[in-house]
């Protein structure tokens, strides 16, 4: 009796992991800290619009973002734009990390983006280092 309790606890355990695998629990916790890490850092400003930050859910503003793209947008505002100050004035925010809480806002705000693939990081990063190159 008991090999069989183990057999099926052991399969009951398999097939959990597997459906964390097929389904993307691991999306979702990604969307997560992208809510958390909007809330810790980028919400003082773009929660109420202050100094013409666009607003979270503002689809006009966003909008005109949106449609610049993804890498542009996302290094633009890591390496920051006029008041928008580098990494939302958060110096130890990683390029991913920037990039999952502006994806929680574009996708408040009309947009549909998700997490930068290896090579659309790649693009961002290459983004960053003209940008900074152009500013300094
Ligand atoms: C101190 C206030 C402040 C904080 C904090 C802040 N922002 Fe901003 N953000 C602004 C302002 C102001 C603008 C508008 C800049 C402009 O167009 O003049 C802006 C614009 C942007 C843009 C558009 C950049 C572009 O290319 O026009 C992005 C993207 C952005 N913010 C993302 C973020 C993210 C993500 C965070 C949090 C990690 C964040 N911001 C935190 C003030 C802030």
């Amino acid at each position: 009796m008991r090999i069989w309790l183990n057999i099926f606890l052991k399969s009951f355990a398999s097939i959990c992991m597997l459906s964390v695998f097929i389904f993307g629990i691991p999306s979702f916790a990604d969307e997560k800290s992208g809510a958390h890490i909007y809330k810790e850092v980028c919400s003082a400003c773009h929660e109420k619009g202050v100094v013409n930050a666009p607003k979270l859910g503002d689809q006009t503003a966003w909008g005109k973002l949106i449609s610049e793209g993804q890498v542009i947008i996302t290094a633009h505002g890591y390496v920051g734009v006029r008041a928008m100050p580098p990494r939302g004035g958060k110096e130890d925010l990683s390029v991913e990390q920037f990039s999952k809480a502006l994806n929680y806002m574009v996708n408040k705000s009309g947009g549909n983006w998700i997490s930068p693939s290896k090579s659309m990081l790649e693009e961002i990063n290459k983004e960053i280092s003209i940008r900074k190159k152009n500013i300094d």
